[in-house]
């Protein structure tokens, strides 16, 4: 399963990319609007930053000014992929923008009809988001469950499953039980995951025993 992280904070996308384990970068407006930061400038940052895709999204609601605007984001760097909502218009602009050879991410997808047609538009990342979901009392992971068994009947799709809105450790086990292609978390749960109350104990006693011998490796 890829990792990407779900910000636009230049200072957790460096440390997350500095372990190696970084495969790209989700933003959305939100996130640009809280980063404080200029739109391109940020994303150009990012680019820079992982090697790994890294999603901006566009802002208009219209397909013609949607591919204008995802155009534009495309040429920042060559590991832009361009966010499109699961609208009509968004679904035409996906069409256009991979055509074009851009990657794009379709977002704001709550069913598997949205993401089916979003493979259909030869998206190269679905978005389903598990958590929006679960606010509204629904099953956020089944979603997941549904969009993989839909693509997996149809090999010629090649839409990887973008596990978005991503609230805890428990919903990325789930989504790569689920069999998500990627999953886009934010950086306090993707540096949660690691964590384990018995790995820290279990550290201190071979420290403390290792001590006891008086040796040293290096
Ligand atoms: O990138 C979109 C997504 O991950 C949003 O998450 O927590 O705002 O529902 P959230």
């Amino acid at each position: 399963m890829k990792f990407f992280v779900d910000t636009a904070d230049i200072a957790e996308i460096r440390e997350l990319a500095d372990t190696g384990l970084l495969d790209g970068v989700t933003t959305n407006p939100s996130l640009i609007a809280k980063s404080g930061r200029n739109f391109l400038e940020v994303v150009e940052e990012i680019c820079g930053t992982v090697e790994g895709p890294v999603s901006a999204e566009v802002t208009a609601l219209d397909a013609p000014t949607m591919i204008a605007e995802g155009r534009k984001l495309a040429k920042i760097a060559k590991n832009i992929a361009v966010k499109v909502p699961l609208t009509w218009d968004g679904l035409k602009a996906c069409k256009v923008l991979t055509g074009e050879g851009t990657m794009v991410n379709v977002t704001l997808c709550f069913s598997a009809n949205q993401a089916l047609l979003a493979a259909k538009a030869g998206a190269t990342f679905i978005s389903p988001f598990i958590g929006r979901l679960d606010d509204i009392n629904l099953d956020g992971m089944e979603l997941i469950h549904e969009i993989r068994e839909i693509y997996d009947n149809y090999p010629a799709l090649e839409t990887e499953i973008l596990a978005a809105s991503i609230r805890s450790a428990n919903h990325v086990k789930d989504a790569a039980l689920a069999g998500a292609d990627v999953a886009t978390v934010p950086p306090a749960v993707l540096k949660g995951l690691a964590a384990h109350p018995l790995t820290d104990k279990g550290l201190e006693m071979f420290m403390a025993d290792w001590k006891k011998t008086g040796q040293k490796i290096l």
